[in-house]
């Protein structure tokens, strides 16, 4: 019997809702308690000061504890970061610490290695929690509340800008949790606060220079911005550039704020430039190694660690440049 390409099609479908589904059933796997482990990091990409100081927690960590790391870089693709997850599957490791770049894509991975019987930590960014939940399929997320740094951010913009801004938003890499979050907590303050305007807003991917970029459209668009939201550092050293290129005076006619901490971040609070930064830790080393141990003691484990967060601004940033990353 010759099958029609829909039914072959819908039976495709049916069968990868139901094996995600056989495996959103299986309990947590468990993990033998050992001296030493061999763990896996899969990071999404290094081309960040944000990125390589996370991934040097990591190694510092798995050295000063004597495990085994395998670490992967998936350079910025999804795709890649599911099969670097499925070598790691393959190669055996006890226990996966992944970084999703994005939410949706990533839930395969997070899937496939709970029915290998691998444990998973989420570090730094979530999968979509609809599809993929902690304590079932993952162990726990181990991060910041992004959502309530966005709400930061919008909160000091107010206070400095008397409540009148018209608002150029950075948005970080499109389907990730942090851009998601991030807009959404900025977005809840600006909303009470009639005199607060975003004029634009659009997706620097959290790079340096597409953060440029992005910024030299948008104030080609909006001249009459006065303020600037961007969802990491490296995205509003970009945006200083192209001010900067556009004869505008940052810190003076034009109001930034940002998240992350790193050092040319801080740096540019202390030159003026820089207003406030909403801090997001990337040394995440000690704390998911620790949790994976307590994990594999039996130990209950909460479904989210969340991370603390500093906040920078013209009074503190300077005591914090030598320690920065
Ligand atoms: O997930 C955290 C974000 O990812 C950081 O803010 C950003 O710099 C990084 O790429």
């Amino acid at each position: 019997m010759i099958k029609h390409p829909l039914r072959i099609l819908t039976m495709g479908l049916a069968l990868t809702a139901a094996t995600l589904a056989a495996a959103a059933a299986q309990d947590l796997p468990k993990m033998k308690q050992k001296q030493a482990y061999k763990v896996g990091f899969a990071q999404t990409e290094s081309n960040n000061p944000w990125r390589i100081a996370q991934t040097e927690s990591m190694k510092a960590e798995a050295q000063k504890q004597g495990w085994q790391l395998v670490y992967t870089d998936a350079a910025g693709s999804a795709a890649k970061q599911v099969a670097d997850v499925d070598s790691m599957i393959a190669q055996g490791v006890d226990l996966i610490f992944l970084a999703p770049r994005e939410e949706k894509p990533l839930v395969a991975a997070v899937m496939k290695a709970k029915r290998a019987g691998i444990p998973v930590i989420l570090l730094d960014r979530r999968v979509d929690e609809t599809q993929a939940k902690p304590g079932r399929d993952y162990v726990t997320f181990i991060g910041s509340d992004f959502i309530d740094q966005g709400r930061r951010a919008a909160e000091w913009l107010v206070k400095s800008t008397g409540g009148n801004a018209k608002i150029i938003e950075l948005q970080g890499t499109v389907g990730s949790s942090p851009a998601n979050d991030r807009r959404k907590g900025f977005a809840e303050v600006i909303a009470k606060n009639p005199g607060m305007q975003i004029v634009a807003s659009q997706s620097g991917d959290f790079v340096r220079d597409k953060g440029r970029q992005v910024m030299e459209t948008l104030l080609q668009a909006n001249p009459q911005a006065t303020a600037v939201y961007a969802h990491n550092d490296e995205m509003a050293i970009g945006a200083l550039a192209a001010l900067e290129a556009a004869g505008r005076k940052p810190g003076k006619d034009i109001t930034v704020v940002s998240i992350d901490g790193t050092r040319d971040a801080l740096q540019g609070i202390v030159d003026g430039k820089i207003g406030a930064v909403v801090e997001s830790n990337p040394r995440f080393g000690p704390k998911a190694f620790e949790t994976a141990r307590r994990y594999a003691a039996g130990e209950k484990i909460d479904p989210w660690i969340k991370v603390p967060d500093n906040f920078y601004e013209a009074s503190n940033a300077a005591e914090s440049v030598a320690s920065a990353y």
